[in-house]
């Protein structure tokens, strides 16, 4: 199992809805969060995008040097950037951590937070768009000089001559869980990332996502995002989830939805729909209260170390073996996952990172030649 963290580029504390003792995201803090799950042996961190977010390119960038193993996943929404200059931050950030970043490709499902940033896709429209995007993405950091015309995308001559470390390319994660969603993933990407619903539910996504993947005769990977509260007891664990949403009231958890339900994303109306439900609990353990007020992954696996990771080990036997998990707070919470679950689970060691990036026959432009890729 790769085990990853999530760092919280928009802040976090211990209570959800609440400013109470809450943590702004300063780049100390998400560098401390970030080195203990270096030091603890996570494979990565997931790094979210958003208006509210600090732009997780610049914050991966920022953490390299302060982390060794650890593998930044980057989420990215394709519509805000070029696939050129998209292309070139992917290597950028995969030669200068030797290899250490991954991309989560999310199309983004507020309208009115799309429109601020420039972009009038709808939501299908978001997914065709982004597989034109993913189709000149590769073939540029394949090596290739680019001609494209496409619906959405238009280059000439696109090229990156600085190559990335991991060939072909970072490799691809990509959130979405409609019917355009799942067709772009199983034509353009590499692992299929789904929020927490129960395991029959994610077993029907990952059985969709496969049928379509191998009609293009392709075998995806699966990750699963969900949050974590484990403690030595299940009656702590459960004490620890209601005082987590003990600052929340009526109302905010109404505005929150109602700003979920305006939202084009099939994914969020599946979380909402189980945050409205009477009995949050919503299969063995797996507690629907972050998402009274968190849009996104609101569910939690609740419990004792030995129940969260017999949750975790059947989502594995579902054909999972990428977790993404988070809890409130995220330093600390980092600490006690990897002391309480670890134990338990077959987490794999992230491998080091490479010492060196491609070479490249670089040219300097002062010449008036072209930079020469490497043969490597
Ligand atoms: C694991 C996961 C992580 C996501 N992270 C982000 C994110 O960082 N920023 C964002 O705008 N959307 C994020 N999304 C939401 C996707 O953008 C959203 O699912 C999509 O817009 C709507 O897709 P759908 O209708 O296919 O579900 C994430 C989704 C998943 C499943």
């Amino acid at each position: 199992m790769d085990i990853f963290w999530f760092l919280p580029v928009y802040g976090d504390g211990p209570y959800l809805g609440s400013q109470v003792d809450s943590r702004p995201a300063t780049l100390s803090y998400l560098k401390q969060i970030a080195q203990t799950a270096d030091r603890r042996g996570y494979h990565g961190v997931l790094v979210p995008c958003g208006k509210a977010c600090e732009e997780p390119y610049i914050v991966s960038a920022a953490l390299i040097e302060a982390t060794e193993r650890l593998r930044f996943l980057v989420a990215t929404r394709p519509s805000a950037l070029t696939p050129t200059f998209a292309a070139r931050l992917a290597t950028g950030l995969d030669r200068l951590s030797g290899g250490r970043f991954y991309l989560n490709v999310v199309a983004g499902g507020d309208a009115d937070e799309l429109a601020g940033d420039g972009v009038f896709l709808d939501h299908d429209a978001r997914y065709a768009h982004a597989a034109e995007f993913f189709t000149v993405w590769k073939r540029v950091l394949a090596g290739e000089t680019v001609d494209f015309d496409g619906q959405h995308i238009s280059v000439r001559g696109a090229a990156v001559p600085l190559t990335p470390v991991q060939q072909p390319h970072p490799k691809l994660f990509f959130g979405g869980s409609s019917p355009a969603g799942h067709a772009a993933v199983a034509e353009h990407f590499d692992t299929y990332l789904t929020w927490a619903e129960p395991p029959d539910a994610v077993a029907a996504k990952i059985a969709d996502v496969r049928a379509r993947a191998s009609a293009h005769g392709r075998t995806l990977s699966y990750g699963l995002r969900v949050n974590i509260i484990v403690r030595e007891t299940e009656a702590e664990a459960w004490a620890a989830a209601e005082t987590l949403v003990s600052k929340i009231d009526r109302a905010a958890v109404d505005a929150a939805h109602t700003a979920f339900r305006r939202f084009e994303s099939e994914g969020q109306r599946r979380m909402t729909e189980l945050a409205a439900r009477d009995d949050l609990v919503v299969s063995p353990n797996l507690w629907a209260g972050v998402g009274l007020v968190r849009g996104g992954a609101g569910t939690a696996l609740v419990g004792s170390a030995r129940q969260v990771a017999d949750r975790l080990l059947e989502y594995r036997d579902l054909g999972i073996d990428a977790f993404v998990l988070s809890g409130y707070p995220h330093l600390e919470e980092a600490e006690r996952v990897a002391d309480l679950l670890f134990p338990l689970l077959p987490v794999t060691a992230p491998p080091p990172a490479a010492q060196t990036a491609p070479e490249v026959a670089f040219v300097s432009p002062f010449t008036g030649l072209q930079p020469v890729r490497s043969a490597s």
